[in-house]
């Protein structure tokens, strides 16, 4: 039997993201959960309104929740990004429910306190504009490798499209949520079960070193570079990275599977 897997997003995108890669998983017989995390794509802001206090447990607790409904009690998170950040928390908060981890150009590392100000300032100028275009002008840039950016104007436009359709509250309480995040490498080095670092060689936001120091701090991990991507592998080269995720399920597909 084959435990779930979760695909989690990267900010300021949403569930699209994974276009490329839950078919693949699908046809290698996965069970594949792909959530739009709180305040992007389809989802809501839940009961209590975009004023909770932003967040990434309560993002991983809507997260958990969604995988309780279909009957599932441990699953492979896979995490692009904030997506990693999401699925460290979902360690933190409760390990029983990880059967394996997959952290995507992210980083185990707390903000600077510079960084944590840089957030806050564009959540508010975020919100004060009404909208994401000057979000999308700052972020594509960096969000894409070079080679993306020389050979794929398709791609470059098609996530420019998603960052402007994404909801300026929404992108304000994940950059709050984001700076009030702690440091996970604790939780990466009591994990006991296979981890996966994926990374583009070409990402200038989550660079190598952010990567060497997950796998330092992981037992049981190995290593997958990705050429030619930047921060977006799973967009960028959506076989690649599809390929990855599929040699790394089958090492833990022996694990129990939940029901
Ligand atoms: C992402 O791609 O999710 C962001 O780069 C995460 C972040 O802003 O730290």
């Amino acid at each position: 039997m084959s435990p779930t897997v979760v695909l989690l997003h990267a900010f300021p995108l949403d569930k699209r993201l994974w276009d490329g890669i839950v078919d693949s998983l699908a046809e290698a017989d996965w069970d594949v959960v792909v959530p739009d995390l709180r305040g992007f794509g389809g989802s809501s802001f839940g009961d209590e309104g975009p004023d909770d206090e932003p967040s990434l447990t309560l993002m991983a607790r809507d997260v958990l929740s969604i995988v309780d409904r279909l009957g599932v009690n441990s699953a492979v998170f896979v995490g692009l990004s904030l997506g990693g950040y999401v699925a460290m928390e979902i360690l933190r908060q409760d390990p029983s429910r990880v059967a394996g981890l997959v952290l995507a150009d992210t980083k185990a590392s707390a903000d600077s306190d510079e960084a944590k100000d840089n957030r806050l300032r564009i959540a508010d100028q975020v919100v004060a504009a009404g909208n994401t275009e000057a979000l999308a002008r700052a972020m594509v840039p960096n969000l894409l490798g070079a080679t993306t950016h020389t050979g794929r104007p398709e791609v470059v436009a098609l996530v420019r499209g998603w960052i402007n359709e994404a909801d300026p509250a929404g992108v304000a309480w994940a950059q709050r949520a984001m700076a009030a995040r702690p440091d996970s490498h604790d939780d990466l080095a009591s994990m006991t079960v296979p981890a996966l670092v994926l990374w583009g060689d070409e990402d200038v936001i989550t660079p190598r070193a952010e990567q060497d120091s997950m796998m330092g701090a992981l037992r049981d991990a190995r290593f997958v570079a990705v050429p030619g991507a930047g921060h977006l592998t799973a967009v960028e080269d959506a076989a690649a990275v599809s390929s990855a995720l599929i040699d790394f399920l089958a090492d833990v597909r022996h694990l129990p599977r939940a029901t």
